[in-house]
Formats: C-alpha cells, sequence, structure tokens
C-alpha cells in the first residue's frame, strides 16, 4: 500500500475511537461509505470520486479517499496535483487524505472505513479485482457511472437489437448483487445503487431516449435509481493537471464554462446520491 497524506496516520490514530460495523451514533457511528464502480474505463469513475470527495469536504465533513486502482492511480494522482498545484501559488486548497490499495490489501480498507471519518470515497478499476469486490461489499451508496451507450449498458444487462427491451441483467449486476448479500450478510447493511448517466451530451436525443428506457426497465428489474451524471465538457480534461474540480473554477482564469452553472450540476449529482449526511453539514455541500 503506498500513502499520500496522512490517511493511514489518520485511520490508525483514530481506530480506538471508531466502531468498525452498523451505523452507531456519534463518534463511534460508521461512516458514509461510497464506492465508484463499473468494470469499464473512461466511464469517469475517478473524475467523479473526487468531484463527490471535494464536494462533501467543502461541506465541512471528514472525508477520506481509497484509490483501489494501484496501477493507474488516477484519483490518487488528481489530489497530489491537487497539493501541488496549490502549493506552487500558494493557494488554501485542501485535500482529504488518499490511501491506494489493491488486492488483498482488504483489511487496509477496513482500517479506513473504521478510522472515524465521516465519509469514505472508494473508487474502484474499471475491471474484475478482489479489492473492487471487497469495497462494494462495504457499500452504502454505490454509483456506477456509465456513458450513454448500448456498450456500457451491457455490462448492467442484455438488449434485444430490435426492441431495445432488456432480456437479461448482465455481469456486474450479477456481481452487485452478490455484494448485496455479502453486505446484507455482513451487518445488516443495505447498498443503495445509483447509475449516473455520465458525459451527456444534448446531440444524441435518439440514443439517450433508448438507454434511458432500458435503464428504466433494468433499474425495477434488478434495484438501482437512475441519476444525471456530470455532462459533456472539455473542462474536465483541463482540470486534472491542476487537481481542480468544479468547485473550484475561480481558479481557472480560461474556463469557458460559467461558475454557476457548473456548481449546479454538481450540487445536483450530489443531491440525487441521497446522502444520510444532513446532520454533519452535507445540506451545505456545493451550497
Ligand atoms: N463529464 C466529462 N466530460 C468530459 N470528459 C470527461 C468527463 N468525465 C471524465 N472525463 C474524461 O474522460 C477520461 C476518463 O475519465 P475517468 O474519470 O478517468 O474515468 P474512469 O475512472 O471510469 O476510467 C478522462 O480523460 C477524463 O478527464
Ligand atoms: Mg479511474
Amino acid at each position: 500500500m503506498s500513502t499520500t497524506g496522512s490517511a493511514g496516520a489518520a485511520a490508525t490514530e483514530a481506530n480506538g475511537a471508531a466502531a468498525t460495523g452498523g451505523n452507531g451514533a456519534g463518534a463511534l457511528r460508521r461512516p458514509h461509505v461510497i464506492v465508484l464502480g463499473n468494470e469499464k474505463g473512461g466511464s469517469g469513475k475517478s473524475t467523479t470520486a473526487v468531484h463527490i470527495a471535494m464536494a462533501l469536504e467543502s461541506a465541512g465533513l471528514k472525508v477520506a479517499v481509497a484509490d483501489c486502482d494501484h496501477r493507474q492511480k488516477s484519483t490518487a494522482r488528481y489530489l497530489e496535483n491537487r497539493l501541488a498545484w496549490a502549493k506552487r501559488h500558494d493557494l488554501p486548497l485542501t485535500s482529504p487524505p488518499v490511501v491506494v490499495l489493491e488486492d488483498g490489501e482488504t483489511d487496509r480498507l477496513d482500517e479506513l472505513i473504521a478510522g472515524g471519518f465521516d465519509a469514505v470515497i472508494i473508487d474502484t478499476p474499471g475491471r474484475d479485482s478482489e479489492i473492487g469486490r471487497a469495497a462494494i461489499a462495504r457499500a452504502d451508496t454505490l454509483v456506477t457511472p456509465i456513458n450513454d451507450s448500448f456498450i456500457d449498458f451491457d455490462l448492467l444487462g442484455q438488449v434485444d437489437p430490435d426492441s431495445f427491451k432488456v432480456t437479461k441483467p448482465s455481469f456486474y449486476s450479477e456481481l452487485v448483487w452478490k455484494a448485496r448479500q455479502q453486505r446484507a450478510r455482513a451487518d445488516g447493511g443495505t447498498v443503495d445503487w445509483v447509475v449516473l448517466r455520465n458525459r451527456l451530451s444534448s446531440l444524441e436525443a435518439r440514443n439517450r431516449k433508448r438507454v434511458g428506457g432500458a435503464l428504466d426497465e433494468l433499474s425495477k428489474r434488478i434495484g438501482f435509481r437512475v441519476a444525471p451524471g456530470l455532462s459533456e465538457r472539455v473542462i474536465f480534461r483541463e482540470l486534472f493537471p491542476r487537481g481542480l474540480t468544479l468547485l473550484d473554477m475561480a481558479y481557472v482564469s480560461d474556463a469557458s464554462v460559467s461558475h454557476v452553472a457548473a456548481r449546479a450540476e454538481l450540487r445536483e449529482l450530489i443531491a440525487s446520491l441521497q446522502l444520510p449526511l444532513a446532520n454533519r453539514g452535507a445540506q451545505e455541500a456545493v451550497a
């Protein structure tokens, strides 16, 4: 495992005071665990993970991040870039602690979850992995960003090529089904599964409608909610080297996207997750 920032130390320090399971009260409360998962690269998991983490941290929550994609480490690199850019330009930017985990390090994941945080955001690789499955089995909220395409939809369900009606669920739905059972056995918890329609563009109305119809149909069959994600914007590709998010548009002098519209979109995304963190200040997220 490699550690950026002080997540390891923070988790260890707080271990004595934190409970590992259940949703208890006060200081012993388990954090809300948000996992970004699907077995597909490029759908926006890491970008969304960083945005959720920064939105919750800016709302005053104590947030930690686990990046389980130890080959790419995009989420960890994103947040490292943030601290480096803040230092270079003497900006008051904060970043949550990040731990990079790989297969065989589930105990470290459990340590982080027991570390006294309000929310733990876990990014997973776009492929099957032991650590990714362990993360889903610990999720309170599983966020699956998909692009509006039947190639992405195919991870969740198969459709009839004539009618576009769903014929059967696919492997990722089955994996989540198993993880939900595991979670129920472990501590009786439930996994709220939210499929984010990410990188939407207004150009493809017919395809969008078809994918939307199939998602609605499948959501009822296998139990997920559908929510809007972050729309397609070139700015996302440019934010990474500086580690900035839509919340930091004030620091992006050449941004063509309006500060207000960008924040509104992120606020809607956070609201759609329906996180039970209101009493911890999350109602102010992205306010
Ligand atoms: N809403 C978006 N609009 C435009 N580009 C995006 C958006 N979300 C992600 N990207 C870009 O797409 C690529 C993949 O995103 P990433 O978050 O790394 O996906 P994943 O973690 O699922 O592989 C990156 O180059 C990223 O900057
Ligand atoms: Mg990624």
